[in-house]
């Protein structure tokens, strides 16, 4: 072999060398523009994406823990307490409507009326009304007595002086209201000097129906009970 020409494995190796070489050169190129690239890319910091959602997640489960969420929350059983109440309520209003209804007492303006067919004194009257779970008609109204009115009966109403002679009272224990009070002209009179303090519907024929009478006279009456 000429000793003058360059040994061909010795060439080859310098071929290789400069070839791996170069690629390292390209692979370290490679590598600074993909980080460059991802870098300055839109793509979502998923790791700060994840912080922010634990954050959020540790946030609501201690407001669940704390009073905060309950009070926001309405008050489940009080709402149930007061939906049960209101049904209890309307289930006896049921009840008295139909137990009235049924024994034959008129409605009229959230009150059911009964009219007798017999004849008692005013307290005997009373008293039959309160065991019917009723009371003697107590009249408010100018429409409430054009109502009653139309039974045109000699009735006991549930008014009476009694405690003190002159104050007229219902038998609630409401004063009687003189804007809503339907005397006859002349009455209340105690007629003749006897005691006249029991209220009775009798000049049915008049607007202005009322009179005072004896408490032991022997009437029709008329009992109300009231169902608003
Ligand atoms: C009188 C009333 C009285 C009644 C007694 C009537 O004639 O006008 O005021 O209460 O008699 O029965
Ligand atoms: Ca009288």
């Amino acid at each position: 072999m000429d000793k003058n020409l360059p040994d061909a494995s010795a060439t080859n190796r310098k071929l290789v060398v400069l070839i791996l070489g170069l690629l390292c050169i390209l692979q370290a190129a490679l590598n600074i523009s993909l980080r460059l690239a991802l870098y300055n890319s839109d793509a979502p910091d998923y790791d700060a994406v994840i912080r922010n959602l634990k954050e959020e997640r540790d946030q609501l489960k201690r407001k669940l823990n704390t009073s905060e969420c309950s009070s926001d929350a309405p008050d489940y059983d009080a709402v149930i307490r007061n939906l049960k109440e209101e049904r209890d309520q309307l289930k006896r209003k049921l009840k008295t409507f139909d137990h009235y209804t049924q024994e034959g007492w008129v409605y009229f303006r959230s009150s059911f009326y009964f009219i007798s067919s017999v004849e008692k004194s005013w307290g005997d009257s009373r008293d039959d009304c309160l065991q019917q779970g009723a009371d003697l008609v107590i009249i408010n109204s100018k429409e409430e007595n054009e109502f009653t009115r139309q039974f045109r009966r000699l009735f006991w109403i549930g008014l009476t002086d009694t405690e003190t002679e002159g104050t007229w009272k219902w038998v609630d224990g409401t004063l009687l209201n003189t804007t809503t009070s339907f005397w006859h002209p002349g009455e209340p009179n105690s007629s003749g000097n006897t005691d006249e303090d029991c209220g009775e519907a009798r000049y049915n024929y008049a607007e202005y129906n009322w009179n005072d009478n004896k408490c032991n006279k022997l009437n029709f009456w008329i009992c109300e009970k009231m169902v608003a």
